[in-house]
């Protein structure tokens, strides 16, 4: 088996040796709808509560109202099933010579997928259709120890493989040999795309997203064209949605506290939620770390994404 840390240099990424074979399936052969919406991140940076979110927003007339709708699909799966990560999942079964996706492609319109890939490796069919893509994009160093832990969870399932100690990973997560890293490129790339193709790529943070969850959802659903109604909102939609993808509701879900991924991961659901807070970073980094690290982002991402202001 592989370790959780064990890595390959995929295109100037790294990424996990057991999705290879689905990414290179998912890079060549997706072919993306005019309306999908892909949700793309570096682990850790709020994608569960993302997709959470775009599926109720773009599907909202379809389950109304939503507050009061049990069926909804959020209710009742986590949002890892309902938006499958497209570089994670073995799409045609054990037949190479299936590549048509069958089950993607009688999704409910409009799909919406997760991805983890940097901008410049994603499939042809996505650059060059009006598929809209939103970045979510969290502040390293609350990343890293999300990732961390996350990783160490994995590892307690699969107890013949060692946890690396929070200085061994910090080491690997600052020398960008990380998970879809290295971590500034993956920000710069989707952070340019944003700037020169603002009605293809929303770069969203989950630090603000946390902050004032209600206008940057109002955000995302402007930029998906499907803005709120002045009637949905005084209505209690966009209040109903964002509670529906609240971390204490969606925690609390029966689905999420004992089912398990459907991720290639062995790992339960209940690790998607730990603390969904901003600033646990400072329970353990060591000041040493804090200047390591903050120097790093200084160094690739400088003022450009007026990170820091948000950050430090
Ligand atoms: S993954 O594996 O990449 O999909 O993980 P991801 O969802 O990106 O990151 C998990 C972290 O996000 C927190 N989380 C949330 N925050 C706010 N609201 C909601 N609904 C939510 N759901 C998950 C989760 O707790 C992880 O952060 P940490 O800091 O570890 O708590």
């Amino acid at each position: 088996g592989w370790g959780a840390y064990d890595l390959l240099l995929f295109q100037n990424f790294w990424i996990a040796p057991f999705y290879l074979k689905a990414t290179i399936t998912f890079l060549k052969h997706f072919q993306a709808k005019q309306n999908d919406i892909i949700v793309v991140s570096l682990p850790k940076s709020g994608t569960t509560w993302l997709k959470a979110l775009a599926f109720a927003t773009a599907k909202r007339n379809r389950f109304i109202p939503i507050s009061q709708n049990d069926d909804h699909p959020l209710l009742h799966s986590n949002p890892h099933s309902l938006v499958p990560f497209l570089e994670m999942i073995d799409f045609y079964g054990n037949d190479p010579n299936n590549i048509s996706f069958p089950h993607l492609s009688t999704l409910s319109e409009p799909r919406v997928f997760g991805t983890h890939m940097p901008f410049p490796l994603l499939p042809h069919s996505i650059h060059n259709s009006n598929c809209k893509i939103i970045y979510i994009c969290r502040n390293p160093f609350d990343a890293f120890i999300s990732l961390w832990h996350f990783k160490n969870n994995i590892l307690s399932s699969q107890p013949l493989l060692p946890a690396l100690t929070l200085e061994e990973a910090f080491e690997k997560y600052i020398e960008g040999t990380f998970d879809y890293g290295p971590f500034w490129s993956h920000m710069l790339g989707y952070w340019k795309a944003s700037k020169d193709t603002p009605n293809k790529v929303l770069f969203l943070k989950y630090d603000e997203l946390k902050a004032n969850t209600n206008f940057e959802v109002k955000r995302m659903a402007q930029f998906l064209d499907c803005p709120f109604t002045e009637e949905e909102e005084s209505g209690g939609v966009i209040d109903s949605i964002i509670e529906l993808c609240s971390f204490g509701k969606m925690k609390g879900l029966e689905v999420n506290k004992s089912g398990k991924s459907v991720l290639k991961v062995d790992v339960g659901n209940k690790h998607f939620f730990r603390k969904g807070e901003t600033g646990d970073w400072v329970n353990y980094f060591s000041p040493c770390m804090t200047e390591k690290l903050s120097k790093i982002i200084e160094e690739n991402l400088g003022s450009s994404l007026y990170f820091e202001k948000v950050w430090l």
